[in-house]
Parts: C-alpha cells; sequence; structure tokens
C-alpha cells in the first residue's frame, strides 16, 4: 500500500465506480457474524438441516461417475440434463418450460446481472417494486440506471400505479427498459401478487410491449395460503424473462440460478455471461442434477417449508408481544421476511445502531429504495434463526424501540410525519 492517503487511482476509475454501492445487507453480515449476535438481518437458509447422508452420497456419485465433467469447464449455457432438472422443477410451480430456454447461472444475482447488462445504458429507466430487493438494487445502481419505484400493498406491487408510472412516461417520451418483480414472499415486503394483478401484469406486458423480469427464488417455500402461478406460465406475448435459483431449495453455496428468456434475450445473455466467467461451475451444477434427479429435494423443501412456518409464527407472536403500539407488519405466506412498520418519529438506521449493541441485527428499511424512502421500515429474517433465539431477538429489538421512543417522549420530539411503507396486520 502507498504512504500516500489520496487515491492515486482517482482519474482512471470509470464513471459507474462513483454510483456503485455496497448492499446494507453485505456490510452488515461481518458486525452479524459473531456468535453472540442474534441476526435476524441476512436472508439464510437453514443449511443446516440438509440432510448429511444425502450431501456424502451426491459427491460419492459425483467423484465416481463424473469427476472428469465436474473439474472441466462446461458449456456456457450450463449442462442440458441440468435445463431438464429445472424444467421439472418449474413444472412443480406449474410453469411448463422449454428447457433450451434456460440459461444456467451463477445464482439468481447474475441473472439480474446478465439481463441489466443487456438492457440498460447509463440513464435508462428500470422500473421496481418499492420497496425491491437491496442485490438488484445494487446491479442496477452499477449499470447507471435510474430506478423508479412503484408502491405496493399487502397484494404485491400495485397495478394502477404501474399503469399511471406508464402512462406518465409516454407523455414525457420515454420508456423503461423493464419491471424487475419479486412476486411470491418478496424481498424484503414478504408480500405475494394476487393473481387477480398478476393477470393484469402480463396483459399489460402484452399490451405496451413492458419487458418484465420476474424474479423467484421464493416460490417453492410457500407454508400458508393457496400457490398463485408464475407470470411467466400466463405469459403468451414473450414479454417476461424469468429468473430462478436453487439457493432456497438447496443451498446458497452451490451458487446456481437460471434464466428463462424468449431466443433473442437468451442469445444476448450468453453473450454476456461468456464475457462474465464462461461458464457456471460445473460441479455445483452435478450435485444439483444428483439432487433434484433423484427426487430428494422434494422432501427437503416440504421440511423447509414446515421448519419456516413455525419460525415465521414465532416471529409473529413475539412482535405482538413486543412492539409498541403503531407498529405494523406484513405477513408472508412463504420465504424468509417480514417487513415491519415502526411508528413516527422512530428512524430504523438510528435504532440499528443501538440493537447491535443489545447483540441483535435486522436490515434498515433505507436500504431497499434508491431514494431515502424506508427509514421507519425494517426486514426481519427468520428463516435462519431457531424460534428461541427469535423470540430472545424480538424481546431485545422491542426494548431497543421502547427506550427510544420513551427518550423522544421525554424530548417532546415527534418528528416528521412521513413516508411510504409497506404495512399490513399487526397491533
Ligand atoms: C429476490 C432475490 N433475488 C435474487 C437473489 C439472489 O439469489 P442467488 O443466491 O441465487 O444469487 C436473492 C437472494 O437473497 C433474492 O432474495
Amino acid at each position: 500500500m502507498s504512504k500516500n492517503r489520496l487515491d492515486k487511482h482517482e482519474g482512471r476509475y470509470a464513471a459507474r465506480t462513483y454510483v456503485m454501492r455496497s448492499s446494507a445487507i453485505r456490510e452488515l453480515m461481518s458486525l452479524t457474524a459473531r456468535p453472540e449476535v442474534i441476526s435476524l438481518a441476512g436472508g439464510m437458509p437453514a443449511t443446516e438441516c440438509f440432510p448429511h447422508e444425502v450431501f456424502d452420497k451426491i459427491n460419492v456419485h459425483i467423484g465416481a461417475r463424473d469427476m472428469a465433467l465436474s473439474l472441466q469447464y462446461g458449456p456456457t449455457e450450463g449442462f442440458d440434463f441440468v435445463k431438464n432438472d429445472i424444467a421439472a422443477v418449474m413444472l412443480e410451480e406449474g410453469a411448463v418450460i422449454d428447457p433450451a430456454h434456460v440459461l444456467i447461472t451463477t445464482g439468481a444475482q447474475q441473472g439480474i446481472d446478465l439481463i441489466t447488462k443487456t438492457f440498460v445504458d447509463p440513464g435508462d429507466i428500470v422500473l421496481a417494486e418499492g420497496p425491491s430487493y437491496a442485490g438488484a438494487l445494487t446491479t442496477f445502481s452499477t449499470y447507471q440506471a435510474d430506478v423508479h419505484h412503484l408502491p405496493m400493498d399487502s397484494d404485491g406491487l400495485i397495478v394502477d400505479a404501474l399503469e399511471k408510472e406508464l402512462d406518465e412516461l409516454e407523455v414525457e417520451g420515454r420508456r423503461p427498459k423493464f419491471l424487475y418483480v419479486v412476486p411470491n414472499f418478496s424481498n424484503p415486503a414478504g408480500t405475494t401478487l394476487s393473481l387477480e394483478r398478476r393477470k393484469r401484469v402480463v396483459e399489460l406486458a402484452a399490451e405496451r410491449e413492458l419487458l418484465v423480469v420476474e424474479d423467484n427464488p421464493y416460490g417453492l417455500l410457500r407454508f400458508a395460503g393457496e400457490p398463485v402461478p408464475t407470470l411467466l406460465s400466463m405469459d403468451t406475448s414473450d414479454n417476461i424473462v424469468y429468473l430462478g435459483s436453487f439457493s432456497k431449495i438447496i443451498s446458497p453455496g452451490i451458487r446456481t440460478g437460471y434464466i428463462v428468456a424468449p431466443p433473442a434475450i437468451y442469445q444476448k445473455t450468453v453473450f454476456g455471461k461468456q464475457a462474465t466467467d464462461l461458464c457456471s461451475s460445473p460441479l455445483s451444477q452435478l450435485f444439483v442434477h444428483e439432487f433434484i434427479s433423484s427426487g430428494a429435494w422434494k422432501d427437503y423443501v416440504l421440511r423447509q417449508r414446515v421448519l419456516y412456518l413455525s419460525r415465521r409464527d414465532a416471529m409473529l407472536a413475539a412482535l405482538e408481544e413486543e412492539f409498541p403500539p403503531g407498529s405494523t407488519w406484513t405477513v408472508p405466506d412463504g420465504g424468509f421476511f417480514v417487513w415491519a412498520t415502526l411508528p413516527a418519529p422512530l428512524h430504523t438506521g438510528d435504532l440499528l445502531v443501538k440493537a447491535i449493541e443489545e447483540n441483535v441485527a435486522f436490515v434498515a428499511g433505507a436500504g431497499f429504495y434508491v431514494d431515502g424512502r424506508g427509514t421507519r421500515n425494517m426486514r426481519l429474517s427468520f428463516s435462519g434463526q431457531s424460534e428461541e433465539r427469535i423470540r430472545e431477538g424480538i424481546r431485545r429489538l422491542g426494548a431497543v424501540i421502547r427506550d427510544q421512543l420513551e427518550l423522544f417522549e421525554a424530548l417532546g420530539f415527534t418528528g416528521p410525519a412521513d413516508e411510504t411503507h409497506t404495512g399490513t396486520g399487526g397491533s
């Protein structure tokens, strides 16, 4: 390292580096790794439940039968037999797809990156739910997109607002490059886009030639309510690009996801992927193949659903007991997340510092918007902690919140009335 404190490379960086930012969640991960911290922050699948004997068996199989294949470069598009597995997994959600339209990616995160790389020039508009997955927002900002958030309620994205936004942009002579949505058990809101609204999104996509990026890593983790079809399965106009992931139904460590795209888009993303990483790990793809084709995954997913349901219930009950009146929160039917809204004048960014002092962590809501909203919101993840730790974590958080409210009361501070949030249920 140079002794000079100034960065001698300063004048060389690409313009995009000035808008690149770290996701709030990535930043928190180092702080929350300490064992004494109850982290309700990261969206961690309960990988400790992965069956050991299955893990061992898969690895022995790969070693005996496919070692050379697993250690070699593979095709950029991914192995055909894994694409067939993906088609089988998607069928479980009622989507019939052609495996030839599947591009295997290094996680769904790479899918977001490749689609953005394919479509977005600096200044282009991307429409996204507000709040939106923070990892997608970091990608959009890296490609210098102009993100316009659209409001949500307990039924997900408000489609009237989407239509209004499209009308307004049309008057200005502008068109968004795409709409990004997480229709099932959204990260971070926990809400699900209703069937009626899905139909309207698909209709609008056809009428307005609007490209929709449907990001669905949590769809198979439904533990309550009725399944709703994917947007992709309703589309007849080739306007949906679908992103899937094995991170939540197998493990994020294998870094395997996929894109399902109409042929023209598919070809561009393959070129984009060649420039990024040549191919996704053959070893991981073989792991996926063994786990999916053996059928073992179904039992695993079933067990995950049961586990997450009891963890969600533990969190909802604790919130009811510990959070102050005026707080609201969403009630997810699947996935990992509850999105809570606190009464004004609380600010979740300030509370986070105090919460970490009390060894509990969450993600402050502002990280899920590009425009400074979300300051009264917090994302609480129930997937990665035991019921007991969830209860204790929420108890500690409740105490931090009440202390802060008491302090504000003593100071006579009511703060700004603010602000947009997604809130249903709760006290
Ligand atoms: C909505 C959403 N999309 C994409 C991702 C990234 O998934 P992957 O691990 O497959 O890259 C996540 C991870 O949490 C997510 O919540």
